[in-house]
Protein backbone atom coordinates (compact mmCIF):
# COMPACT_ATOMS: atom_id res chain seq x y z
CA UNK A 1 0.00 0.00 0.00
CA UNK A 2 1.40 3.15 -0.88
CA UNK A 3 2.61 5.93 1.86
CA UNK A 4 1.03 9.16 1.90
CA UNK A 5 2.38 11.71 -0.61
CA UNK A 6 4.29 13.89 1.70
CA UNK A 7 3.17 16.79 0.00
CA UNK A 8 2.84 19.96 1.99
CA UNK A 9 -0.25 21.26 1.16
CA UNK A 10 -2.92 21.69 3.88
CA UNK A 11 -5.50 18.98 3.12
CA UNK A 12 -9.17 19.81 1.72
CA UNK A 13 -11.84 18.75 2.92
CA UNK A 14 -16.01 18.57 2.47
CA UNK A 15 -17.77 20.33 4.90
CA UNK A 16 -20.79 18.49 5.44
CA UNK A 17 -22.24 15.03 3.82
CA UNK A 18 -25.04 16.73 2.22
CA UNK A 19 -22.76 19.47 0.88
CA UNK A 20 -20.04 16.67 -1.00
CA UNK A 21 -23.75 14.94 -2.00
CA UNK A 22 -24.83 18.13 -3.80
CA UNK A 23 -21.43 18.87 -5.15
CA UNK A 24 -21.67 15.62 -7.00
CA UNK A 25 -24.73 15.99 -7.74
CA UNK A 26 -24.38 19.63 -9.14
CA UNK A 27 -21.85 18.34 -11.12
CA UNK A 28 -23.90 15.65 -12.63
CA UNK A 29 -26.67 17.49 -13.35
CA UNK A 30 -26.09 20.31 -16.10
CA UNK A 31 -26.82 20.20 -20.11
CA UNK A 32 -27.12 17.03 -20.57
CA UNK A 33 -29.75 16.52 -18.67
CA UNK A 34 -32.83 18.78 -20.01
CA UNK A 35 -30.98 19.20 -23.50
CA UNK A 36 -29.22 16.05 -24.58
CA UNK A 37 -31.21 13.89 -22.74
CA UNK A 38 -34.94 14.37 -24.18
CA UNK A 39 -33.71 14.80 -27.49
CA UNK A 40 -31.83 11.33 -27.69
CA UNK A 41 -34.70 9.41 -25.63
CA UNK A 42 -37.35 11.10 -28.19
CA UNK A 43 -34.94 10.61 -31.74
CA UNK A 44 -34.89 6.80 -30.42
CA UNK A 45 -38.49 6.19 -29.81
CA UNK A 46 -38.86 7.65 -26.12
CA UNK A 47 -40.36 4.55 -24.24
CA UNK A 48 -37.79 1.73 -26.13
CA UNK A 49 -34.56 3.88 -25.72
CA UNK A 50 -35.31 3.57 -21.48
CA UNK A 51 -34.56 -0.05 -21.63
CA UNK A 52 -30.88 -0.08 -22.91
CA UNK A 53 -30.71 3.92 -21.17
CA UNK A 54 -31.49 1.88 -17.56
CA UNK A 55 -29.86 -1.25 -17.96
CA UNK A 56 -26.88 1.15 -18.83
CA UNK A 57 -27.31 3.06 -15.65
CA UNK A 58 -27.41 -0.75 -13.63
CA UNK A 59 -24.48 -2.04 -14.86
CA UNK A 60 -21.90 0.68 -15.86
CA UNK A 61 -23.25 3.35 -14.34
CA UNK A 62 -23.49 3.14 -11.14
CA UNK A 63 -21.03 0.40 -10.18
CA UNK A 64 -18.09 2.52 -12.03
CA UNK A 65 -19.85 4.96 -10.09
CA UNK A 66 -19.20 3.38 -7.20
CA UNK A 67 -15.76 2.45 -8.06
CA UNK A 68 -14.88 6.10 -8.91
CA UNK A 69 -15.59 7.23 -5.18
CA UNK A 70 -13.73 4.44 -4.06
CA UNK A 71 -10.57 5.22 -5.53
CA UNK A 72 -11.32 8.83 -4.68
CA UNK A 73 -11.18 8.36 -1.34
CA UNK A 74 -8.53 5.97 -1.12
CA UNK A 75 -6.14 8.00 -3.10
CA UNK A 76 -7.29 10.98 -0.95
CA UNK A 77 -6.93 9.55 2.48
CA UNK A 78 -3.08 8.63 1.53
CA UNK A 79 -3.10 12.04 0.46
CA UNK A 80 -3.56 12.40 -3.38
CA UNK A 81 -6.01 14.56 -4.83
CA UNK A 82 -5.03 14.23 -8.80
CA UNK A 83 -6.12 11.19 -11.05
CA UNK A 84 -2.53 10.60 -11.69
CA UNK A 85 -1.54 10.97 -7.87
CA UNK A 86 -4.95 8.55 -6.83
CA UNK A 87 -3.89 6.04 -9.63
CA UNK A 88 -0.23 5.88 -8.74
CA UNK A 89 -1.64 5.11 -5.15
CA UNK A 90 -3.68 1.78 -6.08
CA UNK A 91 -1.34 0.55 -8.19
CA UNK A 92 2.02 1.46 -7.86
CA UNK A 93 3.29 0.77 -11.48
CA UNK A 94 5.47 3.31 -13.41
CA UNK A 95 2.76 3.71 -16.28
CA UNK A 96 -0.08 4.34 -13.66
CA UNK A 97 0.05 8.21 -12.81
CA UNK A 98 0.31 8.81 -16.95
CA UNK A 99 -3.03 7.19 -17.79
CA UNK A 100 -4.40 9.61 -14.90
CA UNK A 101 -3.33 12.12 -17.46
CA UNK A 102 -6.39 11.15 -19.18
CA UNK A 103 -8.56 11.51 -16.61
CA UNK A 104 -7.60 15.13 -16.28
CA UNK A 105 -8.14 15.89 -19.93
CA UNK A 106 -11.77 15.04 -20.07
CA UNK A 107 -12.57 17.44 -17.40
CA UNK A 108 -10.38 20.51 -18.74
CA UNK A 109 -11.11 19.42 -22.56
CA UNK A 110 -14.63 19.43 -21.77
CA UNK A 111 -14.84 22.27 -19.53
CA UNK A 112 -13.16 24.52 -23.00
CA UNK A 113 -17.01 24.07 -24.62
CA UNK A 114 -19.10 23.21 -22.11
CA UNK A 115 -18.38 26.94 -20.31
CA UNK A 116 -19.46 28.19 -23.84
CA UNK A 117 -22.99 26.61 -24.07
CA UNK A 118 -23.36 27.79 -20.22
CA UNK A 119 -22.64 31.58 -22.12
CA UNK A 120 -25.55 30.90 -24.38
CA UNK A 121 -27.69 29.48 -21.05
CA UNK A 122 -26.67 32.58 -19.25
CA UNK A 123 -27.54 35.20 -22.54
CA UNK A 124 -30.77 33.59 -23.70
CA UNK A 125 -32.03 33.95 -20.16
CA UNK A 126 -31.02 37.62 -19.78
CA UNK A 127 -32.63 38.36 -23.09
CA UNK A 128 -35.61 36.58 -22.30
CA UNK A 129 -36.00 38.07 -18.74
CA UNK A 130 -35.13 41.80 -20.62
CA UNK A 131 -37.50 40.75 -23.57
CA UNK A 132 -35.18 40.77 -26.50
CA UNK A 133 -35.79 37.29 -27.16
CA UNK A 134 -39.37 38.12 -28.47
CA UNK A 135 -38.77 37.39 -31.85
CA UNK A 136 -42.01 36.07 -33.54
CA UNK A 137 -43.48 33.08 -34.37
CA UNK A 138 -41.19 32.60 -37.57
CA UNK A 139 -38.57 30.31 -36.83
CA UNK A 140 -35.92 31.15 -38.87
CA UNK A 141 -35.68 34.55 -36.71
CA UNK A 142 -34.64 32.72 -34.04
CA UNK A 143 -31.97 30.26 -36.28
CA UNK A 144 -30.61 33.18 -37.46
CA UNK A 145 -30.43 34.79 -33.46
CA UNK A 146 -28.96 31.95 -32.81
CA UNK A 147 -26.15 31.54 -36.15
CA UNK A 148 -25.36 34.77 -35.40
CA UNK A 149 -25.23 35.44 -31.65
CA UNK A 150 -22.53 31.85 -31.44
CA UNK A 151 -20.98 32.58 -35.21
CA UNK A 152 -22.09 29.29 -36.52
CA UNK A 153 -21.61 31.21 -40.22
CA UNK A 154 -17.97 31.91 -40.48
CA UNK A 155 -15.01 30.90 -37.64
CA UNK A 156 -13.99 34.36 -35.67
CA UNK A 157 -17.43 35.42 -36.08
CA UNK A 158 -18.02 35.45 -32.45
CA UNK A 159 -14.77 38.16 -32.25
CA UNK A 160 -16.11 40.22 -34.62
CA UNK A 161 -19.86 40.58 -32.87
CA UNK A 162 -18.31 41.19 -29.98
CA UNK A 163 -16.67 44.37 -31.27
CA UNK A 164 -20.00 45.86 -33.08
CA UNK A 165 -21.77 45.26 -29.89
CA UNK A 166 -19.77 44.38 -26.63
CA UNK A 167 -22.53 43.61 -24.14
CA UNK A 168 -24.91 42.00 -26.64
CA UNK A 169 -22.56 39.04 -27.34
CA UNK A 170 -21.25 35.71 -26.42
CA UNK A 171 -18.42 36.63 -25.90
CA UNK A 172 -18.91 38.93 -22.79
CA UNK A 173 -21.44 36.07 -21.17
CA UNK A 174 -18.49 33.70 -21.58
CA UNK A 175 -16.13 36.34 -19.87
CA UNK A 176 -18.73 36.45 -16.92
CA UNK A 177 -18.87 32.82 -16.81
CA UNK A 178 -15.41 32.14 -16.81
CA UNK A 179 -15.31 34.92 -14.05
CA UNK A 180 -17.98 33.49 -11.76
CA UNK A 181 -16.59 29.74 -12.18
CA UNK A 182 -12.90 30.80 -11.04
CA UNK A 183 -14.34 33.03 -8.54
CA UNK A 184 -15.93 29.76 -7.05
CA UNK A 185 -13.25 27.86 -7.30
CA UNK A 186 -10.91 30.18 -6.04
CA UNK A 187 -12.82 30.01 -2.82
CA UNK A 188 -12.34 26.95 -2.18
CA UNK A 189 -14.14 23.25 -1.76
CA UNK A 190 -16.43 24.25 1.02
CA UNK A 191 -16.63 28.23 0.46
CA UNK A 192 -16.77 28.03 -3.00
CA UNK A 193 -18.47 24.49 -5.02
CA UNK A 194 -20.45 23.62 -1.93
CA UNK A 195 -21.87 26.91 -1.12
CA UNK A 196 -22.52 27.85 -5.07
CA UNK A 197 -24.43 23.74 -4.89
CA UNK A 198 -26.45 24.39 -1.66
CA UNK A 199 -28.54 27.15 -2.93
CA UNK A 200 -28.15 26.82 -6.98
CA UNK A 201 -29.35 23.22 -6.79
CA UNK A 202 -32.98 23.83 -5.00
CA UNK A 203 -33.22 27.14 -6.92
CA UNK A 204 -32.30 24.89 -10.20
CA UNK A 205 -35.13 22.18 -8.96
CA UNK A 206 -37.47 24.44 -8.36
CA UNK A 207 -37.21 26.70 -11.56
CA UNK A 208 -37.63 23.30 -13.41
CA UNK A 209 -40.82 22.40 -11.19
CA UNK A 210 -42.65 25.78 -12.17
CA UNK A 211 -41.92 25.14 -16.01
CA UNK A 212 -42.74 21.62 -15.63
CA UNK A 213 -46.60 22.82 -14.46
CA UNK A 214 -46.44 25.62 -16.76
CA UNK A 215 -46.13 23.00 -19.54
CA UNK A 216 -48.46 20.55 -18.21
CA UNK A 217 -51.07 22.68 -17.96
CA UNK A 218 -50.92 24.07 -21.19
CA UNK A 219 -53.94 24.04 -23.36
CA UNK A 220 -54.58 22.98 -26.65
CA UNK A 221 -52.51 25.92 -28.49
CA UNK A 222 -54.69 25.71 -31.76
CA UNK A 223 -58.71 24.36 -31.78
CA UNK A 224 -57.98 22.92 -35.12
CA UNK A 225 -55.32 20.48 -34.25
CA UNK A 226 -56.80 18.64 -31.11
CA UNK A 227 -54.17 16.08 -31.30
CA UNK A 228 -51.36 18.54 -30.33
CA UNK A 229 -52.12 17.86 -26.58
CA UNK A 230 -49.97 17.45 -23.47
CA UNK A 231 -51.14 13.58 -23.36
CA UNK A 232 -49.97 13.40 -27.01
CA UNK A 233 -47.17 15.24 -26.23
CA UNK A 234 -45.83 12.81 -22.98
CA UNK A 235 -46.89 10.07 -25.33
CA UNK A 236 -44.59 10.89 -28.01
CA UNK A 237 -41.60 11.66 -25.57
CA UNK A 238 -42.23 7.87 -23.62
CA UNK A 239 -44.48 5.43 -25.86
CA UNK A 240 -42.45 2.84 -27.86
CA UNK A 241 -43.86 3.86 -31.01
CA UNK A 242 -45.84 1.22 -32.56
CA UNK A 243 -47.13 2.82 -35.79
CA UNK A 244 -43.75 1.49 -38.03
CA UNK A 245 -42.26 -1.02 -35.51
CA UNK A 246 -42.63 -3.29 -32.47
CA UNK A 247 -41.09 -2.32 -29.44
CA UNK A 248 -38.42 -5.19 -29.90
CA UNK A 249 -37.83 -4.10 -33.30
CA UNK A 250 -36.96 -0.74 -31.66
CA UNK A 251 -34.50 -2.41 -29.29
CA UNK A 252 -32.82 -4.08 -32.01
CA UNK A 253 -31.03 -0.80 -32.82
CA UNK A 254 -27.52 -0.99 -32.23
CA UNK A 255 -26.87 3.03 -32.24
CA UNK A 256 -29.62 3.64 -29.43
CA UNK A 257 -27.62 1.42 -27.26
CA UNK A 258 -24.58 3.18 -27.86
CA UNK A 259 -26.00 6.57 -27.21
CA UNK A 260 -27.71 5.48 -24.36
CA UNK A 261 -24.15 4.21 -22.26
CA UNK A 262 -22.58 7.46 -23.70
CA UNK A 263 -25.65 9.55 -21.84
CA UNK A 264 -24.75 7.58 -18.82
CA UNK A 265 -21.41 8.47 -18.87
CA UNK A 266 -22.20 12.12 -19.55
CA UNK A 267 -25.08 12.36 -17.07
CA UNK A 268 -23.67 11.12 -14.44
CA UNK A 269 -20.25 12.68 -15.21
CA UNK A 270 -19.10 9.46 -14.64
CA UNK A 271 -15.46 8.28 -16.63
CA UNK A 272 -14.90 11.70 -16.26
CA UNK A 273 -12.08 12.03 -13.52
CA UNK A 274 -14.76 14.23 -11.84
CA UNK A 275 -16.17 12.10 -9.17
CA UNK A 276 -12.88 10.85 -8.57
CA UNK A 277 -11.74 13.83 -7.70
CA UNK A 278 -14.58 14.99 -5.46
CA UNK A 279 -14.63 11.79 -3.60
CA UNK A 280 -10.51 12.52 -2.43
CA UNK A 281 -11.47 15.24 -0.25
CA UNK A 282 -13.65 13.09 2.12
CA UNK A 283 -12.73 11.35 5.14
CA UNK A 284 -11.34 7.87 5.56
CA UNK A 285 -14.79 6.66 7.01
CA UNK A 286 -17.14 8.59 5.41
CA UNK A 287 -19.90 7.00 3.57
CA UNK A 288 -19.68 6.63 0.05
CA UNK A 289 -21.67 3.53 -1.18
CA UNK A 290 -25.79 6.00 -0.26
CA UNK A 291 -23.84 9.06 -0.97
CA UNK A 292 -22.75 7.91 -4.48
CA UNK A 293 -26.67 6.18 -5.12
CA UNK A 294 -28.08 9.72 -3.60
CA UNK A 295 -26.67 11.48 -6.04
CA UNK A 296 -27.42 8.98 -8.93
CA UNK A 297 -30.73 9.20 -7.99
CA UNK A 298 -30.84 12.97 -7.99
CA UNK A 299 -29.48 12.97 -11.57
CA UNK A 300 -31.99 11.00 -12.82
CA UNK A 301 -34.94 12.59 -11.00
CA UNK A 302 -33.67 16.27 -12.59
CA UNK A 303 -33.01 13.77 -16.04
CA UNK A 304 -36.41 11.83 -16.35
CA UNK A 305 -38.72 13.26 -14.24
CA UNK A 306 -37.73 16.93 -14.95
CA UNK A 307 -35.71 16.82 -18.42
CA UNK A 308 -37.54 14.17 -20.29
CA UNK A 309 -41.42 16.03 -19.14
CA UNK A 310 -40.36 19.60 -20.04
CA UNK A 311 -38.60 19.84 -23.51
CA UNK A 312 -40.04 17.60 -25.86
CA UNK A 313 -44.32 17.59 -24.55
CA UNK A 314 -43.52 21.38 -24.96
CA UNK A 315 -42.17 21.13 -28.80
CA UNK A 316 -44.92 18.36 -29.47
CA UNK A 317 -47.50 20.76 -28.52
CA UNK A 318 -47.06 24.00 -30.51
CA UNK A 319 -45.15 22.10 -33.29
CA UNK A 320 -46.98 18.73 -33.86
CA UNK A 321 -45.07 15.39 -34.30
CA UNK A 322 -43.53 16.07 -37.87
CA UNK A 323 -41.76 19.75 -36.64
CA UNK A 324 -40.76 18.16 -32.82
CA UNK A 325 -38.86 15.04 -34.34
CA UNK A 326 -36.84 17.18 -36.76
CA UNK A 327 -35.86 19.53 -33.96
CA UNK A 328 -35.06 16.85 -31.58
CA UNK A 329 -32.62 15.50 -33.68
CA UNK A 330 -30.24 18.50 -32.66
CA UNK A 331 -29.35 19.59 -29.68
CA UNK A 332 -28.72 23.19 -30.18
CA UNK A 333 -31.78 23.43 -33.20
CA UNK A 334 -34.08 21.94 -30.13
CA UNK A 335 -32.59 24.22 -26.57
CA UNK A 336 -31.88 27.33 -28.20
CA UNK A 337 -34.22 27.55 -31.43
CA UNK A 338 -37.22 25.63 -31.18
CA UNK A 339 -37.90 25.96 -27.54
CA UNK A 340 -37.18 30.20 -27.77
CA UNK A 341 -40.08 29.97 -30.12
CA UNK A 342 -42.45 27.91 -28.26
CA UNK A 343 -41.84 29.50 -24.80
CA UNK A 344 -42.90 32.73 -27.10
CA UNK A 345 -46.17 31.00 -28.25
CA UNK A 346 -46.77 29.96 -24.86
CA UNK A 347 -48.83 32.54 -21.89
CA UNK A 348 -46.35 33.49 -19.64
CA UNK A 349 -43.84 32.63 -21.87
CA UNK A 350 -41.45 35.78 -21.08
CA UNK A 351 -41.12 33.90 -17.51
CA UNK A 352 -40.68 30.58 -18.72
CA UNK A 353 -38.17 30.90 -21.02
CA UNK A 354 -36.12 33.46 -18.54
CA UNK A 355 -36.52 30.61 -15.78
CA UNK A 356 -35.67 27.52 -18.02
CA UNK A 357 -32.42 29.18 -19.53
CA UNK A 358 -32.03 30.33 -15.91
CA UNK A 359 -31.77 26.45 -14.42
CA UNK A 360 -29.87 25.37 -17.43
CA UNK A 361 -27.01 27.96 -16.66
CA UNK A 362 -27.38 27.53 -13.05
CA UNK A 363 -27.03 23.56 -13.91
CA UNK A 364 -24.24 23.85 -16.19
CA UNK A 365 -21.90 26.14 -13.42
CA UNK A 366 -22.13 23.54 -10.65
CA UNK A 367 -20.99 20.91 -13.64
CA UNK A 368 -17.94 23.34 -15.13
CA UNK A 369 -16.85 24.11 -11.90
CA UNK A 370 -16.55 20.82 -10.65
CA UNK A 371 -14.38 20.21 -14.51
CA UNK A 372 -11.93 23.10 -13.05
CA UNK A 373 -10.92 21.02 -9.65
CA UNK A 374 -9.27 18.14 -10.93
CA UNK A 375 -6.83 20.55 -13.13
CA UNK A 376 -6.30 22.60 -9.90
CA UNK A 377 -5.85 19.31 -7.47
CA UNK A 378 -3.06 18.51 -10.37
CA UNK A 379 -1.50 21.87 -10.82
CA UNK A 380 -0.84 22.03 -7.00
CA UNK A 381 0.48 18.51 -6.82
CA UNK A 382 2.98 19.18 -9.61
CA UNK A 383 4.51 22.49 -9.13
CA UNK A 384 3.35 23.23 -5.19
CA UNK A 385 1.85 25.84 -5.82
CA UNK A 386 -1.05 27.47 -3.96
CA UNK A 387 -4.33 28.31 -4.80
CA UNK A 388 -4.16 31.87 -6.23
CA UNK A 389 -1.42 30.43 -8.68
CA UNK A 390 -3.06 27.17 -9.66
CA UNK A 391 -5.98 29.25 -10.60
CA UNK A 392 -4.25 31.57 -12.20
CA UNK A 393 -2.74 29.23 -14.21
CA UNK A 394 -6.02 26.98 -14.88
CA UNK A 395 -7.99 30.68 -16.00
CA UNK A 396 -5.05 30.85 -18.79
CA UNK A 397 -5.08 27.58 -20.20
CA UNK A 398 -8.48 26.85 -20.22
CA UNK A 399 -8.93 30.62 -21.66
CA UNK A 400 -6.82 29.90 -24.20
CA UNK A 401 -9.03 26.56 -24.90
CA UNK A 402 -12.23 28.61 -24.56
CA UNK A 403 -10.84 31.48 -26.99
CA UNK A 404 -10.00 28.39 -29.75
CA UNK A 405 -13.62 27.19 -29.23
CA UNK A 406 -15.19 30.42 -29.74
CA UNK A 407 -12.84 31.16 -32.52
CA UNK A 408 -13.85 28.14 -34.46
CA UNK A 409 -17.21 28.91 -34.55
CA UNK A 410 -17.96 27.84 -37.83
CA UNK A 411 -20.75 25.11 -37.90
CA UNK A 412 -19.36 24.46 -33.83
CA UNK A 413 -16.64 22.32 -35.55
CA UNK A 414 -13.94 22.97 -32.48
CA UNK A 415 -16.99 22.32 -29.89
CA UNK A 416 -18.41 19.19 -31.83
CA UNK A 417 -14.29 17.60 -32.51
CA UNK A 418 -13.49 18.46 -28.64
CA UNK A 419 -17.01 16.47 -27.42
CA UNK A 420 -16.67 13.72 -29.68
CA UNK A 421 -12.71 12.70 -28.84
CA UNK A 422 -12.14 13.77 -25.38
CA UNK A 423 -16.32 13.89 -23.96
CA UNK A 424 -16.72 10.71 -25.58
CA UNK A 425 -14.19 8.60 -26.63
CA UNK A 426 -11.79 9.12 -23.96
CA UNK A 427 -14.55 8.65 -21.32
CA UNK A 428 -14.84 5.07 -22.61
CA UNK A 429 -11.39 4.83 -21.63
CA UNK A 430 -11.06 6.48 -19.01
CA UNK A 431 -13.80 4.28 -17.40
CA UNK A 432 -12.49 1.24 -18.47
CA UNK A 433 -8.94 2.20 -16.82
CA UNK A 434 -10.99 2.53 -13.43
CA UNK A 435 -12.44 -0.48 -13.71
CA UNK A 436 -9.66 -2.15 -14.06
CA UNK A 437 -7.87 -0.28 -11.45
CA UNK A 438 -10.84 -1.47 -8.72
CA UNK A 439 -11.89 -4.71 -9.64
CA UNK A 440 -8.35 -6.21 -11.01
CA UNK A 441 -5.45 -4.18 -8.97
CA UNK A 442 -7.35 -3.33 -5.91
CA UNK A 443 -8.86 -6.45 -6.43
CA UNK A 444 -12.77 -7.82 -5.60
CA UNK A 445 -12.19 -8.01 -1.97
CA UNK A 446 -10.17 -5.13 -0.98
CA UNK A 447 -12.55 -2.79 -3.52
CA UNK A 448 -15.48 -4.31 -1.83
CA UNK A 449 -14.09 -3.56 1.72
CA UNK A 450 -13.13 0.08 0.97
CA UNK A 451 -16.59 0.43 -0.63
CA UNK A 452 -18.16 -0.86 2.35
CA UNK A 453 -16.23 0.86 4.91
CA UNK A 454 -18.25 3.95 6.64
CA UNK A 455 -20.96 2.61 4.36
CA UNK A 456 -24.83 3.81 5.27
CA UNK A 457 -26.09 0.51 2.96
CA UNK A 458 -24.65 -2.15 2.21
CA UNK A 459 -23.98 -3.16 -1.54
CA UNK A 460 -24.90 -6.51 -2.61
CA UNK A 461 -21.71 -9.03 -2.79
CA UNK A 462 -22.79 -9.52 -6.51
CA UNK A 463 -21.99 -5.82 -7.45
CA UNK A 464 -18.41 -7.16 -7.34
CA UNK A 465 -19.38 -9.99 -9.92
CA UNK A 466 -20.60 -6.54 -11.99
CA UNK A 467 -17.83 -4.62 -12.12
CA UNK A 468 -15.43 -7.41 -12.44
CA UNK A 469 -16.72 -8.79 -15.04
CA UNK A 470 -20.24 -7.91 -16.71
CA UNK A 471 -19.26 -3.96 -16.91
CA UNK A 472 -15.91 -4.47 -18.30
CA UNK A 473 -17.13 -6.69 -21.09
CA UNK A 474 -20.48 -4.28 -21.73
CA UNK A 475 -17.94 -1.48 -21.82
CA UNK A 476 -15.32 -3.18 -24.91
CA UNK A 477 -18.59 -4.14 -26.55
CA UNK A 478 -20.17 -1.02 -26.91
CA UNK A 479 -16.78 1.12 -27.02
CA UNK A 480 -15.62 -1.35 -29.87
CA UNK A 481 -18.93 -0.66 -31.83
CA UNK A 482 -18.99 2.39 -31.21
CA UNK A 483 -15.39 3.36 -32.56
CA UNK A 484 -16.16 0.72 -35.54
CA UNK A 485 -19.53 3.17 -36.21
CA UNK A 486 -18.04 6.25 -35.94
CA UNK A 487 -14.11 6.83 -35.74
CA UNK A 488 -13.49 6.46 -39.32
CA UNK A 489 -15.65 9.34 -40.34
CA UNK A 490 -14.39 11.78 -37.81
CA UNK A 491 -10.72 10.54 -38.84
CA UNK A 492 -11.49 10.95 -42.19
CA UNK A 493 -12.75 14.76 -41.08
CA UNK A 494 -9.23 15.00 -39.71
CA UNK A 495 -7.77 14.50 -42.91
CA UNK A 496 -10.10 16.70 -45.03
CA UNK A 497 -10.61 19.63 -42.51
CA UNK A 498 -7.91 22.17 -41.18
CA UNK A 499 -10.62 23.28 -38.31
CA UNK A 500 -10.85 19.90 -36.94
CA UNK A 501 -7.56 19.09 -37.32
CA UNK A 502 -6.51 21.89 -35.37
CA UNK A 503 -8.79 20.97 -33.03
CA UNK A 504 -7.07 17.78 -32.26
CA UNK A 505 -3.83 19.24 -32.27
CA UNK A 506 -5.24 21.13 -29.11
CA UNK A 507 -6.16 18.41 -27.57
CA UNK A 508 -3.38 16.90 -28.18
CA UNK A 509 -0.74 19.61 -26.71
CA UNK A 510 -3.20 19.60 -23.67
CA UNK A 511 -2.68 16.11 -22.86
CA UNK A 512 0.90 16.66 -22.92
CA UNK A 513 0.90 19.69 -20.96
CA UNK A 514 -0.96 16.91 -18.58
CA UNK A 515 1.76 14.25 -19.02
CA UNK A 516 4.79 16.31 -18.14
CA UNK A 517 2.85 17.70 -15.40
CA UNK A 518 2.24 14.45 -14.32
CA UNK A 519 6.35 13.78 -14.95
CA UNK A 520 6.86 16.52 -12.54
CA UNK A 521 4.40 15.28 -9.99
CA UNK A 522 5.70 11.76 -9.68
CA UNK A 523 9.57 13.46 -9.33
CA UNK A 524 7.66 15.70 -6.23
CA UNK A 525 6.64 12.33 -5.01
CA UNK A 526 9.66 10.32 -5.25
CA UNK A 527 11.63 13.09 -3.76
CA UNK A 528 9.01 12.77 -0.38
CA UNK A 529 9.12 9.25 -0.45
CA UNK A 530 12.92 8.91 -0.24
CA UNK A 531 12.73 11.83 2.16
CA UNK A 532 10.18 9.65 4.11
CA UNK A 533 12.66 6.45 4.12
CA UNK A 534 15.83 8.57 4.98
CA UNK A 535 13.53 10.19 8.01
CA UNK A 536 12.37 6.56 8.96
CA UNK A 537 16.12 5.22 8.90
CA UNK A 538 17.49 4.57 12.69
N1 LIG B 1 -22.95 15.69 -16.18
C1 LIG B 1 -22.92 16.94 -16.82
C2 LIG B 1 -24.11 17.14 -17.68
O1 LIG B 1 -25.00 16.35 -17.70
C3 LIG B 1 -21.64 17.11 -17.58
O2 LIG B 1 -24.20 18.12 -18.34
Amino acid sequence: MAEPSGTTRTKEQWGTRLGVILAVTGSAVGLGNFLRFPGKAAQYEGGAFMVPYFTALLLLGLPIAWAEWALGRYGGTRGYNSAPGIFRAVWPHRISPYLGALALLIPIGVYMYYVYIEAWCLGYAWKFATGQMALGSDKTAYTSFFASFVGLGENGAAFTAARDSPVDSALFFLVLCFALNFFLIYRGLVRGIEWFCRWAMPALVLCALVVLVRVLTLDTPNPALPEQNVLNGLGFMWNPRTDHQSFLEALGNAQMWLEAAGQIFFSLSVGFGIVLCYASYLRKDDDIALSSVTAAAGNEFCEVALGGMIVVPAAFIFLGPADASRAVGSVFDLGFMTLPMVFNAMPLGQLVGTLFFGLLFLAAVTSSLSMLQPGIAMLEEALGIGRRASVALLGFITAIGAGFVVYFSKNAVALDTIDFWVGSVCIYIVATIQVFLFAWVMGTERGYEELNRGAEIRIPRFVMFVIKYISPLYLLAIFAAWVYQNAGSYARRIAEEPAVASTVALIGLVLLLFLLLTAQAVRRWRRAEARARAEAQP
